[in-house]
């Protein structure tokens, strides 16, 4: 599946913007501000409903208008045609060929999207929460019912945590739900993660050389069932007011000769990590699903030193599916000829 069609309204410093696109490989190039990310977050929001540079999707929308739009098209089977609004009144608002989308995880499942930029070390740096948004969305792919399952879990936490503050008696209610469903999404982590370990292996050894592990940290004790920690936590969350064990405080632990990556390697290597993390995804989507993602490279050059670089090109190369990358210059041949060159200035996307 291939994004061949891309029109963006009020996103940051694109006023109107309009792109047919290559199935294959797209440059855009441009100088330092001229809206290339813009278009990467655009792309982006297509597929999942946010940026991947602001949690705030507000500050996306152009100074002083009232919403922005992105409209595209693919060329799957079967061919989409995705939209995304939003408002400064109304949040986010999605259609997937005509109808509202229940949840941004149907957009993820009707244009699958994952972008390599120069912030994707925070990945391996940052807090347990991206790890998890990392784990889901290849779930999300591989066992269709899984958005469901999160969504009721979801539900069924936030019911449990307003009793423990308002109605403690009542919370443990709520309880053989949270465990049930609880456990499901753990298992279907599971499955995925293991899954993903030949291919995590592979490309992080071929990326980076180094031995670096991934564990899954499922969010409660490994020795007890969901339900038996449920009650056995039941005094901290009662005195917090929140449900402290279950999948919503899973992760993976990213881990180099029994210590976190994160304290023994440097950025660069953090980088090339994240890189191998989100490869190895993209890897697994095409195997298991008839699926190829839409790649999004940043920048892709930025601080890799000339061996890792060449390994990076080899590693995408091998994927296969349609890539979006933004340069400086007009020329970028790493990844073979693009197809396709878009010149944006100062927030106009024109022919080279
Ligand atoms: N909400 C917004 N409204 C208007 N302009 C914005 C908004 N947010 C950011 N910008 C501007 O958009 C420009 C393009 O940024 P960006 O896409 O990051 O450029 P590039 O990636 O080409 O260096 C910047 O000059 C920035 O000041
Ligand atoms: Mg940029």
């Amino acid at each position: 599946m291939s994004l061949i069609e891309l029109t963006v309204e009020d996103l940051r410093c694109l006023q109107r913007a309009e792109l047919a696109m290559d199935p294959r490989r797209n440059l855009i190039w441009g100088s330092n501000g001229s809206g290339k990310t813009s278009l990467l977050e655009a792309i982006f929001l297509l597929g999942r409903g946010r940026s991947f540079r602001t949690r705030n999707s507000e500050r996306l929308i152009r100074h002083g208008q009232p919403r922005l739009t992105v409209f595209g098209r693919t060329d799957g089977m079967p061919a989409q045609a995705v939209g995304v609004q939003v408002s400064r009144a109304g949040g986010t608002v999605a259609r997937i060929s005509g109808a509202t989308a229940g949840s941004l995880t149907e957009l993820s499942q009707a244009f699958p999207v994952q972008v390599i930029d120069p912030g994707v070390h925070k990945l391996v740096e940052e807090g347990g929460f991206r790890r998890r948004r990392w784990m889901d969305w290849a779930v999300f792919h591989v066992e269709p019912g899984f958005a469901d399952l999160w969504l009721r879990y979801t539900r069924a936490v936030k019911q449990r945590n307003a009793a423990l503050r308002h109605q403690p008696a009542q919370a443990s209610v709520w309880d053989p739900e949270v465990a049930r469903l609880g456990e499901l999404i753990a298992a279907s982590r599971r499955n995925m993660l293991d899954e993903l370990q030949p291919l995590w292996r592979q490309s992080v050894s071929g990326l980076s050389g180094l031995d670096v592990e991934l564990h899954y940290s499922r969010g409660w004790s490994q020795d007890v069932p969901l339900a038996q920690a449920l009650v056995d936590s039941r005094v901290r969350d009662e005195g917090k007011g929140q449900t402290h064990s279950g999948p919503h405080r899973a992760d993976v632990l990213v881990r180099m000769a029994g210590r976190p990556a994160r304290e023994v390697l440097s950025r660069g290597q953090q980088k090339l990590v994240a890189i191998a993390m989100t490869l190895a995804q993209i890897q697994l989507l095409q195997e298991r699903t008839s699926l190829a993602p839409t790649l999004l490279l940043d920048d892709p050059a930025a601080e890799l030193d000339g061996s890792h670089l060449l390994r990076f090109i080899e590693e995408v190369s091998r994927l296969n599916c349609q890539l979006v990358l933004t340069s400086l210059q007009p020329q970028l041949d790493l990844f073979g000829k693009p197809e396709r060159v878009f010149h944006v200035e100062q927030g106009r996307v024109g022919p080279v």
